[in-house]
């Protein structure tokens, strides 16, 4: 195996089962996601002690928005009270940090903390900090289609996969190398379909709340003991 196949340089997070961790505490459904928010950043810090180039977390997708109006609400009063501080500390640690997603779905004063947050931290270089906010996978894959057909200098006969993939909304970020989702299920969700092709996938049994920044060294543990052969085979 050479060891380029096993650097790891971009770990995504399918944050779930805030629901469930409050439920079973008969708490408020918010209160899981409010207790969820530590866990983003103990994984933040675990990232940077590993030197992690790439950091992505799956807050809100694009099915989220189907949620009773009080929950989706609730999501992003979270978010407005926690990301000014956050992206604060966070570009003091010299993290850049972008969003993908349908950001103009998102309230103002979101798109507003957005444009600020990836303002500040553009120049920041020790690690990148993306997160998914109404994302879907599928959106992402018909903005491709929306983005391919509006290059006039397109040749049809020429797209090929590597031209394809400057189309994506997660331009210039590399493929997922290892994915995680928390919370016991065993799916994807419509998170980013073509950058996870070549994923190890970990499902963890633990609800997000519990995730510890041991749960994440584990992760990266797991991906370090994986045999990436990306249908190749190593070992002849
Ligand atoms: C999934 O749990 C979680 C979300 C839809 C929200 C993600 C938010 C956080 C991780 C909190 C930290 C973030 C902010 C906004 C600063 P779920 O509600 O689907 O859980 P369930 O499957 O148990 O119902």
């Amino acid at each position: 195996m050479s060891s380029k196949n096993k650097l790891l340089k971009h770990v995504a997070i399918i944050m779930d089962g805030n629901g469930r961790w409050a439920k079973e505490r008969f708490l408020p459904r918010v209160l899981g996601h409010k207790a969820g928010v530590a866990p983003v950043r103990e994984c933040i810090k675990e990232a940077l002690k590993v030197n992690l180039p790439i950091l992505t977390l799956f807050m809100f997708s694009t099915e989220n928005w189907s949620r009773p109006v009080g929950e989706v609400n609730a999501i992003f009063n979270l978010l407005r009270a926690t990301l000014k501080d956050e992206i604060t500390i966070l570009h003091k640690q010299n993290v850049r940090v972008t969003f993908i997603g349908n950001i103009p779905a998102l309230p103002e004063d979101i798109k507003q903390l957005i444009h600020e947050s990836e303002l500040l931290t553009k120049d920041n270089v020790l690690m990148n900090l993306n997160l998914a906010l109404s994302y879907g996978g599928r959106w992402d894959i018909v903005n491709v289609v929306k983005n391919a057909l509006l290059d006039k200098e397109l040749i049809k006969d020429e797209l090929d996969e590597a031209s394809l993939d400057k189309y994506f909304n997660l331009l210039s970020i590399p493929d997922v190398d290892l994915l995680i989702r928390t919370g016991k299920q065993k799916r994807i969700s419509n998170f980013s379909l073509w950058q996870i092709a070549y994923a190890e996938i970990l499902f963890s049994d633990e609800l997000w709340p519990d995730f510890s920044a041991d749960s994440f060294q584990e992760a990266v543990d797991f991906y370090h003991n994986t045999d990436r052969r990306f249908g190749k085979i190593n070992d002849i």
